[in-house]
């Protein structure tokens, strides 16, 4: 393990808040730096680590907070998700490609050794295969989210190629996690199902009950882009396009995981057409054989263990009392 100084932009995020307590864990505290936008860090982060305001539109900040702490790698999670970016279409296109490419060239400009850029399983369309869908293949995304994601992919093959730049990432399917709630994706349903179960022992799904979709959960999602972090480069025949997989289910037949926890949990679905018409674009699983081959993904959680460790977690968070971050 290297002695790296980490940044990590768009960290209060869902998926910022559970990568930051696992690089404290592993770099230590005095190496990892936590880019945060229009909100702070949570209490029991704030005295541990530093914070620093970037917005990734603006490229100056983002290059001042490299040099200003002797950056030597990036996360960049800052993003517009894929519901949201359809209805704020201007403030998608600043953050996911401007931002982006703001990101690039402040890496690339500055002594970083290595940007990890973060994809989705939006930057498939209707036309790629959508049972098993291979690692390269075509991806015709109809949602500007998915169009930024495919963006950030050939951004990161061209930073690579033209200009030695190690940029590396993952395409990743829908998070679940119970520390901090998903804000405007498609698949937030399985997380929202959890909080309905617990709290009121019913949820209303706005995805129709046989929608497929691959999902992961978090602590397999945070271990994916360690892993490829510290993979050797020489492995690597990708960059920010490599699929992972551990479960792929439909809301049907998560909320039957949900009743083996709770009996008389009350699943309904009151359909929102235009999130049900970007989940039926999106793969219903994926071929994720490149990235088990060239830096040895290898997911733990599948259905019933995440469901059996969401529950666990989010009924201590949301009932028992708060949980303290390590
Ligand atoms: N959560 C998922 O299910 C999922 C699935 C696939 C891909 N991803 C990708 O993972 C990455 C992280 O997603 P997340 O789930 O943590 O999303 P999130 O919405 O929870 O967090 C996004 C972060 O971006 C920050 N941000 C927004 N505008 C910004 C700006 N102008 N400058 C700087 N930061 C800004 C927000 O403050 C937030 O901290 C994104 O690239 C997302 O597309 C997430």
């Amino acid at each position: 393990m290297s002695k790296n100084r980490i940044l990590v932009i768009g960290a209060s995020g869902q998926i910022g808040s559970d990568l930051i307590p696992r690089l404290i864990d592993r770099y230590g505290n005095n190496n990892v730096v936590a880019g945060v936008y229009n909100c702070e860090l949570p209490d029991d982060l704030k005295n541990i680590i530093p914070d620093v305001s970037i917005d990734v539109t603006k490229y100056d900040q983002i290059e001042k907070a490299i040099i200003d702490n002797k950056i030597d790698v990036v996360y960049n999670l800052a993003s517009i998700l894929s519901t949201l970016a359809e209805k704020e279409f201007q403030l998608a296109y600043e953050v996911n490609f401007n931002g982006t490419l703001n990101v690039f060239e402040a890496t690339r400009n500055t002594e970083v050794k290595q940007l990890i850029a973060v994809s989705s399983i939006a930057a498939f369309g209707d036309r790629s295969p959508k049972i098993n869908t291979p690692n390269d293949t075509i991806q015709n995304p109809n949602t500007i989210y998915g169009i930024s994601k495919v963006f950030t992919e050939l951004l990161g093959n061209y930073y690579f190629e033209k200009k030695g730049l190690d940029v590396r990432g993952v395409r990743f399917p829908g998070i679940i996690s119970w520390k901090v709630e998903p804000t405007a994706g498609t698949t937030d349903y399985a997380v929202e199902i959890f909080y309905g179960a617990i709290l009121n022992k019913s949820y209303t799904c706005f995805l129709a009950p046989d929608t497929r979709l691959p999902m992961m959960y978090m602590p397999d999602a945070i271990s994916a882009l360690i892993s490829l972090s510290e993979c050797d480069s020489s492995r690597l025949k990708h960059r920010v396009d490599y699929n992972v997989a551990s479960m792929d289910f439909t809301p049907a037949e998560l909320a039957i995981e949900i009743k083996r926890k709770i009996p008389d949990f009350e699943m309904n679905y009151e359909i929102d057409y235009s999130r049900q018409e970007i989940a039926d674009s999106w793969p219903s699983s994926l071929d994720d054989s490149a990235a088990r081959a060239e830096w040895d993904w290898d997911p733990k959680f599948n259905l019933s263990g995440m469901v059996d460790d969401m529950f666990e977690n989010l009924t201590a968070k949301l009932i028992d009392g708060p949980i303290h971050l390590p």
